[in-house]
């Protein structure tokens, strides 16, 4: 099975949703997964899209309720029959300092409602100038994912942040070793029989993503950027597809 996420982020307006609604119609094979991310408040104007296309969001609270003016909870995700969550993105970590158990809890919560969550991780430029990846990755995935409930499918996105808008796509050779490597941690942390789903992201584009869908540890990709044009998303979606049957 292959995956392929969008990531709006704070991007798209109504107009621009109903043009992608509209664009998006493609009849995909039934061996990829396609969804958005797109911004909470936009939920209801996505209702058609979410016919042909998982559809998510980008962040959730970690509290289960109460009075945390500003906050969505798992539960109001639950009942809008959203299917899955970012959680963990570099911008929410780099911009509003999201912690390790900040987003472990969040883990949680989208747990208890059935809302898959996607986990992004990824280190930075100076910590890859300093050859810490792994370093850093392994301690994002064991706090991240302390005490979540194994029985679960959580996926990961590896997501450098000096790939993420930058038109620096990581190599093929970092991209397998490091999604191979999440792997790795993940059946440590969840269990060697754990499904280790891993997504790549990082200005995937068109022209880049069919030699990446080839990469036997690439399950897919998230997509920020090339997610908000759907001839170029759905472009992606076909290399995955077709890098998949290598
Ligand atoms: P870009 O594809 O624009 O680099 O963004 C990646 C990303 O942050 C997806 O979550």
């Amino acid at each position: 099975m292959k995956y392929l996420f969008g990531n709006w982020k704070m991007n798209m307006s109504l107009a621009e949703i109903k043009a992608f609604t509209r664009q998006s119609k493609v009849k995909l094979p039934s061996n990829i997964y396609v969804g958005v991310a797109v911004p909470s408040v936009y939920v209801g104007a996505c209702e058609k899209l979410h016919k042909n296309m998982l559809l998510g969001v980008q962040n959730v609270s970690e509290y289960q309720k109460g009075a945390y003016t500003g906050e969505i909870s798992a539960n109001m995700l639950r009942d809008l029959d959203l299917d899955f969550c970012i959680v963990g993105h570099s911008e929410r970590r780099g911009y509003f300092n999201e912690t390790n158990t900040q987003v472990s809890e969040k883990i949680k919560r989208l747990q208890e409602y059935d809302i898959l969550p996607i986990l992004c991780v990824g280190e930075t430029l100076k910590q890859y100038e300093k050859q810490e990846t792994k370093q850093v990755l392994s301690s994002q995935l064991a706090g991240n994912l302390d005490n979540v409930d194994k029985f679960k499918q959580i996926i990961i996105a590896y997501e450098p942040v000096w790939a993420i808008g930058t038109g620096k796509v990581a190599s093929e050779e970092i991209v397998a070793e490091i999604c191979d490597y999440i792997k790795q941690e993940m059946h440590k942390i969840m269990g060697q029989n754990y499904p280790a789903i891993v997504l790549y992201g990082g200005s995937v584009s068109p022209e880049n993503s069919l030699s990446l869908a080839k990469l036997p540890s690439v399950d897919g990709f998230l997509v920020g950027g090339a997610s908000q044009n759907a001839e170029k998303f759905m472009s992606i979606a076909k290399n995955m597809i077709q890098g998949g049957e290598k």
